[in-house]
């Protein structure tokens, strides 16, 4: 089979998507696929090389904009070419976090509360007093759809939020504010495609107030507990709902829905990557790993189940 790596791109994580689509074409290589060669999404003959390089399967290595959100997959699709992970509908949904919510709410999943506003909105002063006096503070300010903690804020008085709406809004998405939840910070990846089964559930313990870009990819300020530290109750309804969460969504191959466990043990979903990240430091290959499953292996079965 010869494979097609795509990464790169134009998203804000174009930088960590060329890591991992570089670690996976080099796992893939390591499990036995001789012909496996990597895509740069923003060169400007990408699209020809792809269409007549004569692939079998595309393996898909980008996050955010482009890569995760259905557009690379609506190419595909157009291309006839298999592809690792979820489709387009999938991958849309994933990435619009408050769409997202409503499905994991009417799926039984515990969200977050909050609302969305439009991203040029400026809330008068007894507007945001009215909001924090409804979510407590701090509150989270994101962008509704993008990923690796970009443009999130972390608000601490009512008079932040306009600041945070404008830098969460600058793209043009529509703007969460959701409240601040206490408690354990988890991640569950799910791999699969008919019958998804979740993983080791990871833990992740930072020393920034929360887990935001430089503690993801600064390896000093965070590290993964792998089994998560929290009551048994909890990890079987985090797995639970992780699987819940894809199958909801119709994601395929994988995903990894991130969780924090508050402290009476139900754990609130905060959002899906339908591509989470795949350097052989993150979290779901260091939780494969933890089951059993080497990279290599786990980056095999992904192109295997794209061409089921
Ligand atoms: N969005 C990053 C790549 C992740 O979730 O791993
Ligand atoms: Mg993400």
């Amino acid at each position: 089979n010869k494979v097609a790596v795509l990464a790169g791109g134009w998203s804000d994580e174009k930088d960590i998507s060329m890591q991992s689509g570089t670690a996976c074409a080099n796992a893939l290589r390591e499990a036995g696929f001789k012909d496996v060669e990597l895509l740069d999404v923003a060169d400007s003959d990408f699209v020809v090389k792809l269409a007549q390089g004569g692939y079998d399967v595309a393996f898909v290595a980008m996050h955010g904009h482009y890569g995760e959100d259905g557009c690379i997959q609506g190419l595909l699709e157009i291309l006839h070419m298999p592809y690792t992970f979820s489709g387009v509908l999938a991958s849309a949904l994933g990435t619009e976090k408050e769409v997202a919510k409503s499905v994991y709410k009417a799926a039984g999943i515990p969200v977050p509360e909050g609302i969305d506003v439009a991203p040029d909105t400026k809330l008068t002063s007894e507007q945001a007093d009215e909001l924090v006096a409804r979510l407590g503070l701090p509150i989270f300010v994101k962008p509704a759809a993008n990923g690796s903690s970009f443009g999130v804020t972390r608000v601490t008085e009512a008079s932040g939020l306009n600041d945070a709406i404008e830098k969460a809004g600058a793209q043009g998405d529509r703007v969460l504010l959701e409240t601040c939840i206490e408690g354990t910070e988890i991640t569950v990846p799910v791999i699969g495609n008919d019958d998804p089964q979740a993983l080791p559930i990871v833990e992740i313990v930072f020393n920034s107030p929360f887990y935001d870009i430089n503690a993801k990819y600064e390896p000093s300020s965070m590290h993964h507990v792998i089994p998560a530290r929290i009551p048994e109750e909890a990890y079987r309804k985090a797995q639970e709902y992780a699987v819940a969460a894809h199958k909801a969504l119709g994601c395929r191959g994988t995903s990894r829905s991130d969780f924090i466990v508050k402290k009476d043990g139900t754990p609130v979903i905060l959002e899906i990557n339908t591509i989470p990240g795949m350097t052989e430091r993150s979290l779901i290959p260091d939780s494969a790993r933890h089951a059993g499953i080497e990279f290599p292996e786990l980056c095999k079965r992904f192109v295997e189940w794209a061409l089921e």
